[in-house]
């Protein structure tokens, strides 16, 4: 049995690609009734919260490998690891990001606190390193709908973009049959470098009309994805890695995508493609 918990962009679709596959796959959610087309697709949906170790206990029966990936809130995800390591589990794959202990954005400490402490479990394990989800896009979308503009601080800076389904490929891919896989560390991204011009001339293409990129300060980014909706400490982490991409730190691309899948990795244009819907 695998386990991914939870169940947001990458772990939904690693649930799905693990059914494809015919692999038996439990997957823990606060709220099943989000989860009811993965139940359908034969996932077992385990009820629970990644603050309440007993309910990770109870989805850890039986597992032999998990997906892990979340919110990266070190609390929370070193619960997972605590729960692997008292079951047994054989395999863990973290998603992660370019973590690290000195960097000044919070979430790849955090990061860097989660590893470490798997590292210390002596649970074999895989971290899957992303570059950017392309998927990111998507929280454009009502500003693109209402504005036909959207802005970042990442100024003209370039991304190694990468599909989220291609991640939760390599997650599910790895999961089921980790053996090759433990004490690796990949670092996905797309096929290509992609800037915030680069976005807005794929997106005017695709929809038939024109999208505006505008540059934004860190402060005014910060304050126009918290004005969206998005809560304060993480506009201000997203807006301060997009100020660093803005000097080139998202700018790398690497084959491990390919290499592990045997396939090209999504297009940035794949992706929009795919996703015409969500803009129009
Ligand atoms: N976005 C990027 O560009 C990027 C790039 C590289 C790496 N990453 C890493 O990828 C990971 C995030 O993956 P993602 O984007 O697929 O996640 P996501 O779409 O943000 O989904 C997060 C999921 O976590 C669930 N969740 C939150 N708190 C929970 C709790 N207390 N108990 C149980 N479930 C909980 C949410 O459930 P609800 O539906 O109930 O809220 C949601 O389904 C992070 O480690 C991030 O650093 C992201």
């Amino acid at each position: 049995m695998i386990l991914v918990t939870t169940a947001g962009k990458v772990g939904a679709e690693t649930v799905s690609l693990l059914r494809d596959r015919g692999m038996p796959v439990r997957v823990l959610v606060r709220n099943p009734a989000k989860a009811a087309a993965l139940a359908e697709a034969g996932a077992e949906i385990a009820e629970g919260d990644l603050d309440m170790p007993a309910t990770i206990d109870e989805a850890m029966t039986g597992v032999s490998a998990v997906v892990l990936v979340s919110p990266a809130v070190p609390a929370q995800e070193l619960n997972v690891v605590a729960s692997a390591a008292r079951a047994g589990v054989g395999h863990v794959v973290k998603a992660t990001s370019k973590a690290s202990a000195d960097s000044p954005i919070a979430r790849r400490r955090w990061q860097a606190e989660i590893e470490a402490g798997l590292a210390a479990r002596g649970i074999p394990h895989t971290l899957l390193r992303s570059n950017a989800y392309m998927q990111n896009v998507l929280a454009l979308a009502p500003a693109i709908a209402s504005s036909s503009s959207f802005g970042s601080a990442a100024r003209n800076g370039r991304f190694g973009l990468v599909d989220a389904r291609d991640v939760a490929a390599v997650a599910a891919k790895i999961a089921a049959s980790p053996a090759p896989h433990a004490g690796q560390t990949y670092w996905l991204t797309g096929p290509g470098l992609v800037s915030n011009y680069d976005v807005a001339a794929v997106l005017s293409k695709q929809l038939g009309r024109t999208i505006a990129y505008r540059e934004l300060t860190l402060e005014a980014n910060t304050a126009a994805m918290i004005k969206a909706g998005v809560p304060e400490q993480i506009a201000q982490m997203n807006a301060q890695a997009f100020s660093l991409a803005a000097d080139g730190d998202a700018e790398w691309i690497t084959d491990d995508v390919p290499s592990l899948l045997g396939r090209p990795a999504r297009s940035f244009e794949q992706f929009v493609s795919d996703y015409a819907t969500a803009f129009s």
